[in-house]
């Protein structure tokens, strides 16, 4: 058996299946419908070709998010190293940000373990098994569950000094305001009373940039949101026709947040799961937002979640900041 292969299979030995509910797209895609206005969730975006696609975005010369993140990752390592200390469980939401991890537990000081939590049981044990051979003095505790409700962690061979909860790619401004700050609360009783977060987040700035960012000109973007509509008449077979809706990523200033809309071209009908739902010419329906934060904005959120911000970083242009985040 080849490398990767026992890679996978220690990692599924260390698996903690909190056996999460699994995602129903056909009620959630009924619920929004039959929402005013419409609105379907953005959490469906990524299957294979969406994931792909937000690939592609990262590459796109107007996302500056993801390269202005990983460059700030690098020049302040060293002093987020220092802030973190020594001897942590590094745990990430999400199955691992490739590089971002990677140059995360390279540079902390004698990492005793870590733990990525998704909901998809392979992508974690792929995430798992593929950071194993990148590190293999680390112990890694893969968790399957729903990181939107709080968890308890395994527990490492060798005692853990504090745990680190990793959250980059300002994933946090993808959720509504009360799903942000529940995710939050559940991330300080994860962490305790010792732990922190470092988390990733894109701050407020010229709004011709951010929307720049959201409607790239090769029309990325455009497409990653369609594929939503492709991905649910794949999956469960509606009759959405892509043809007839586009993409329009708004940066609405008041709200600090990116409110991207697929907005109907004309007068039609779509069926999901037999149902009938009419749309009028011009209709939009609401199908994501990607929060920007300011410092205030941001120490707010913490505040009402029961953290501070202990520890900020930002570029040289103030585009976009990692903070640590400790119980208050
Ligand atoms: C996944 C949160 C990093 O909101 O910027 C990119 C997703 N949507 N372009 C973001 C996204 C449209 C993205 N994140």
């Amino acid at each position: 058996m080849n490398a990767a292969a026992c890679a996978l299979m220690r990692a599924r030995d260390a698996l903690t299946d909190l056996r999460p509910q699994p995602d129903d797209i056909t009620a959630d895609a009924l619920a929004g419908l039959s929402q005013t206005p419409k609105t379907l969730p953005s959490k469906y975006f990524y299957d294979a070709e969406g994931s792909r696609l937000f690939e592609a975005i990262t590459r796109e010369p107007e996302y500056y998010l993801t390269r202005t993140e990983l460059a700030l990752l690098e020049a302040r390592l060293p002093s987020i190293a220092q802030a973190i200390g020594p001897g942590a469980h590094v745990v990430e939401y999400g199955s691992g940000s490739g590089r971002k991890t990677e140059l995360l537990l390279d540079c902390l000081r004698a990492p005793v373990a870590y733990t990525p939590v998704e909901i998809s049981r392979t992508a974690v044990l792929e995430a798992t098994a593929r950071l194993s051979q990148q590190f293999p003095d680390l112990e890694m505790l893969p968790v399957c569950a729903d990181f939107t409700q709080p968890l308890s962690l395994p527990e490492s061979t060798r005692p853990a000094q504090r745990t680190v909860m990793f959250f980059p790619g300002s994933t946090l401004g993808n959720f509504t305001d009360a799903g942000a700050l529940a995710l939050l609360r559940g991330m300080r009783q994860t962490m305790g009373v010792g732990g922190c977060a470092l988390v990733g987040i894109d701050l407020d700035k010229d709004p011709a940039l951010i929307e720049a960012a959201y409607n790239d000109a090769a029309g990325v973007t455009a497409a990653f949101t369609l594929n939503l509509l492709a991905r649910l008449n794949r999956e469960i077979g509606s009759d959405f026709d892509l043809d007839a809706f586009r993409h329009r990523a708004v940066y609405v200033r008041e709200r600090l947040r990116i409110e991207t809309f697929l907005v109907s071209q004309r007068q039609q009908t779509v069926h999901v799961a037999g149902q009938p739902f009419d749309f009028a010419e011009g209709e939009p329906m609401q199908v994501e937002y990607s929060h920007k934060y300011t410092d205030a904005s941001f120490a707010a959120l913490a505040a009402k979640a029961g953290l501070k911000v202990t520890h900020g970083w930002n570029d040289a242009q103030d585009w976009f900041g990692l903070r640590l985040l400790q119980p208050a």
